[in-house]
């Protein structure tokens, strides 16, 4: 457990500048989820007593987009740097003195909870007034460079860009994650100057003023140099990305689902599979998807926000979106589902069929070429190739009901609202006005009309 009381802050304000999106950068989505909260996640996990978050550029989208979570929000602004974030803080954090204070940049999507907790409990029983996450980079890129003592402890965090080239091949790295003691880091913030390559006052300044007191600063590389991504460019928003995808579908392996192709399969972070599922290539799940056991999804689908069910199969080439697959019901292939809809037990909809808030029952079938919208199918029916459901008027949508073990031959239109009674019949071709009563059939086309011979009087010179 991280220590009792630690206080986190977030440090969102910034820009993103190097983004060049109008998106904050802390509401870019990384894997269905906005980067923030992929470390709100981790803050939360370790346990703090209460959580805090700078924020600036975007501040009334980001306050808005954590609203009701418990967060506390404080305003930096203009933002003048990270060290001038955790000042703009200050009147926050002075409520709970004697409680150290994480602090985690917020653009860094990777970092686990466990980590934060493991550098609050290395802090805590290393005596140090600040500890330092730091990693070892094989190409430590822009990061600030961590440098140590005799003594293994921190003396200096050297930003790349004012780094001398001796300076920038050191591989330690600044992990963006920082554990102080606040009076010592009061202290140190008052002494922050802009001196350096940016203008800004740098939160990494204050680990080397307090290293220069004479303070104990602590630095503890994480294990998974992963942790430390920050994302400042799209390069980066992607490779964060990557990287969790490959986390979560390690994790799916490893809890019995079948992936038969990782390296074209996606997974949103809240997307749960259960085991014994199997995720065909080209699958992608996204939001709060829930594939159940024995399930079957893909080659080339994209699940939203549904449901599929045991047993259930969604084929190649599918769209569903907010909707469920009942237990050993068949979809696709080439099958768009609209919300708000349901494929009951062992119901099979097949190719270019598209439903929208539309009820198919159990064991119905609507195999070819149709359009369901506003429909509530009963169990047992059949929806002929082509069939329409004609549910707007240009004003409003009306709905259709069609009841238990009613056929709709192929090519129908029904003109709602409307109702096909139960059992009824409905002939191919059907323009369908009327409600039809149960056991009925209906005819609503024109009777054919053969002319014997036509031909030849209208052509008679065609040959063959
Ligand atoms: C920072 C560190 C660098 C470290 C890297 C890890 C400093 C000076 N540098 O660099 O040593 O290796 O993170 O990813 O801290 N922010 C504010 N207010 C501001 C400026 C930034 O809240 O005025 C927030 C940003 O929204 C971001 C975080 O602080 O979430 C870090 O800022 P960023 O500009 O990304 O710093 P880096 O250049 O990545
Ligand atoms: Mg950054």
């Amino acid at each position: 457990m991280g220590a009792p009381g630690a206080q986190a802050l977030i440090l969102a304000a910034g820009k993103g500048t190097r983004l060049k999106s109008a998106v904050p950068k802390v509401l870019q989505p990384v894997l269905g989820l906005p980067l923030l909260e992929h470390v709100l996640r981790a803050v939360s996990g370790s346990a703090p007593a209460s959580v805090a978050v700078v924020v600036g550029h975007g501040a009334d989208a980001i306050e808005a987009a954590f609203a009701g979570r418990g967060l506390r929000f404080v305003r930096q602004d203009p933002p003048l740097g990270t060290g001038h974030a955790v000042s703009s803080a200050r009147a926050a954090l002075a409520a709970g003195p004697g409680a150290p204070l994480l602090v985690v940049n917020g653009d860094q999507p990777l970092i686990r909870p466990e980590t934060l907790r493991a550098l609050l409990e290395h802090h805590r029983s290393h005596g140090a007034v600040a500890t330092l996450l730091t990693a070892v980079l094989e190409d430590p890129g822009p990061y600030g460079r961590v440098l140590r003592g005799e003594d293994g402890f921190l003396r200096r965090v050297v930003e790349a860009r004012d780094a001398s080239a001796e300076l920038r091949a050191v591989r330690e790295i600044n992990a963006g994650v920082y554990v102080f003691e606040l009076g010592p880091l009061f202290q140190a913030l008052d002494r922050l100057r802009p001196e350096n390559a940016q203008g800004e006052y740098y939160l990494t300044d204050a680990l080397d003023l307090l290293a220069a007191a004479g303070h104990r600063v602590g630095g503890w590389a994480c294990e998974d140099a992963d942790e430390a991504l920050g994302v400042n460019t799209q390069a980066e928003l992607a490779e964060a990305a990557r990287r969790l995808r490959e986390r979560k579908l390690a994790a799916l392996l490893d809890a019995g689902v079948r992936i038969e192709d990782p390296a074209t399969t996606h997974v949103e972070i809240d997307v749960e599979v259960e085991a014994g599922a199997v995720l065909r290539p080209f699958t992608v799940l996204e939001g709060r998807t829930r594939v159940r056991s024995g399930a079957s999804v893909g080659p080339y689908a994209r699940i939203v926000d549904s449901e599929v069910e045991s047993g259930a199969q969604v084929l190649d080439h599918c769209l569903l979106r907010e909707c469920v697959v009942e237990v050993g019901a068949s979809v696709g292939p080439f099958t768009h589902i609209r919300p708000k809809s349901r494929v009951g037990p062992r119901a099979r909809v097949g190719s270019f069929v598209e439903l929208k808030q539309t009820q198919l029952g159990e064991g119905s079938k609507a195999p070819h070429l149709s359009y369901l919208g506003d429909a509530t199918v009963g169990p047992g029916v059949n929806i002929g190739a082509g069939t329409i459901t004609c549910n707007y008027d240009g004003v409003e949508k009306h709905p259709t009901r069609i009841e238990a073990g009613a056929f709709v031959g192929s090519d129908a239109t029904l003109v709602a609202p409307i109702t096909i009674g139960e059992g009824a019949y409905v002939a191919a071709g059907s323009a369908i006005t009327e409600d039809v009563p149960p056991f009925a059939l209906a005819l609503g086309r024109a009777r054919q009309v053969v002319k014997l011979g036509w031909a030849k009087t209208r052509f008679p010179r065609r040959k063959g």
